[in-house]
């Protein structure tokens, strides 16, 4: 059967344009007529941009307003945060996850409520403290000028879930108890194992034989070896060891093996390359970083850096370097709100160092914070040396717009692993306490060796 349709043309005014592409008016509708190839690629092309042009809307959209977890920064986000923690999420880790491992929230960041920063004061801070705290950044750019004055022997604070390599092994004081209780729980979840520190604080001059011995052990000429052996050894002053904060993990192999190769991070041992994050420890040097870190991946390389920190760098697999230049472009104006894997809240800034004698930093009233200098000063005097406060907001943002709150925040107990965040009165009575008991480590060549436990702290260790 066959319907005669009725010829429906609706006219409007053509437009120059119409009329210069030779299109018919848009509105006329021609059943009768094939549609012309120029006016079928005048429709496609049509929809191809206004596809376009909704696509750039969602992306810009999302650009401006990203979600916390999406977001390793967000300096504009809004600054509405609530108790609730985030969706859980797996953090990103260069290790397999052990099985026992719990999951763990993600650390997000936001941009801090000036709320937060409201009722401030100023600690006045030297100079050469820029070259001091967990927060120090030492790498091929940036020398330790730290020589020992902040070990303490490990020996002295030892507990039965681990063996040292010989009785010199020092450790940053800051971080002997995060240690400690690491090293707790991974016993308490594997029994007794073979985990050795094999070193910890080293001078400058161990570091010196250190690469020397290494260039040796290289094969290379004399030109070649160096850079072959700075790819493993840091020059001599440049060596995070020389902080005290850094630490390098082997086996105590009942017959032997060579020290401070044998600990590759996998196994049962996964579980402290997993979680040493949420005791304040990164691993340094990262798989597929060696461009940023200057160095080949050491799965036995930890560093302190504290907490949020560690959590931070760890759940976005980043780097410290990447971290610290994340962090500096955070001031008192736009300071980093971070909740960490507990949901605890943190509030992060910088203060660039003054070009003068003292730097003045500006500090809460209401809460606990602790004040790091970054290092990041080169030889010749040149960088972006500066301050990273990290105050200790608690559990609830609620706290920060209720002041009344305040006063139980105040109270609330440090854990113990985070033993650099203190009160202002707290802090100046600590670091006092704590400048009466500085050792200062001078490691005796040679004379370690009596020892039958004794590992040569130059053998095989990087
Ligand atoms: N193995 C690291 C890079 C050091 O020597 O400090
Ligand atoms: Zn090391």
């Amino acid at each position: 059967m066959y319907y005669h349709r009725k010829k429906t043309t609706v006219y409007r005014k053509n437009s120059a344009l119409r009329r210069f592409f030779n299109l018919p008016p848009i509105l006329r509708v021609d059943f009768d007529k094939p549609v012309p190839h120029r006016q079928q690629f005048a429709i496609m092309g049509t929809v191809l941009v206004i596809s376009c042009a909704l696509f750039l809307c969602v992306y810009l959209f999302q650009m401006l307003y990203p979600t916390a977890e999406e977001s390793t920064e967000t300096p504009g986000a809004s600054s509405t945060v609530t108790s609730e923690k985030p969706a859980e999420k797996k953090p990103e880790s260069s290790v397999q996850e052990s099985s026992a491992a719990p999951v763990r929230n993600v650390t997000s960041i936001s941009s801090a409520d000036k709320a937060i920063l409201k009722n401030m004061t100023t600690v006045t801070k030297e100079a050469d403290e820029v070259y001091k705290g967990a927060l120090i950044l030492v790498n091929k750019n940036f020398p330790s000028r730290l020589n020992g004055e902040n070990v303490e022997l490990v020996l002295d604070h030892i507990t039965g879930d681990y063996a040292v390599s010989d009785y010199t092994v020092g450790f940053a004081v800051d971080m002997i108890d995060p240690f400690n209780k690491m090293m707790a729980d991974f016993s308490e979840e594997f029994g007794e194992t073979d985990i050795l520190v094999s070193c910890g604080y080293r001078s400058l001059d161990t570091q010196k034989k250190l690469l020397m011995e290494e260039k040796e052990l290289s094969g290379y000429g004399p030109e070649e070896s160096e850079s072959q052996a700075e790819q493993w050894v840091a020059p001599p002053g440049f060596s995070e060891h020389q902080t005290g904060l850094a630490f390098d993990f082997d086996l105590n192999l009942p017959n032997g093996g060579k020290v401070g190769i044998n600990y590759d991070g996998e196994g049962d041992y996964a579980w402290l390359n997993k979680n040493c994050a949420d005791y304040g420890f990164i691993l340094r040097y990262l798989k597929d970083k060696e461009d940023i870190t200057g160095y080949q991946y050491e799965p036995w390389h930890f560093r302190y850096v504290g907490l949020p920190h560690a959590q931070y760098i760890d759940d976005h697999h980043i780097t410290l370097e990447e971290y610290l230049e994340m962090v500096q472009t955070h001031t008192t104006d736009n300071a980093i709100l971070m909740k960490d894997r507990d949901g605890i809240n943190w509030c992060i800034y910088y203060v660039p160092a003054s070009d003068g004698d003292t730097t003045e930093i500006p500090v809460p009233q209401d809460y606990e914070y602790s004040i790091s200098g970054n290092n990041m000063v080169d030889e010749n005097g040149q960088g972006s040396g500066g301050f990273i406060v990290t105050v200790k907001i608690g559990d609830y943002v609620e706290e920060i717009i209720e002041p009344s709150k305040t006063e139980s925040s105040r109270e609330t107990s440090v854990n113990s692993s985070e033993p650099s965040v203190t009160s202002e009165n707290t802090q100046e009575e600590s670091s006092s306490q704590s400048s009466n008991e500085v050792t200062v480590i001078d490691i005796p060549d040679g004379e370690s060796s009596q020892r039958v436990d004794f590992f040569d702290p130059l053998q095989g260790v990087y």
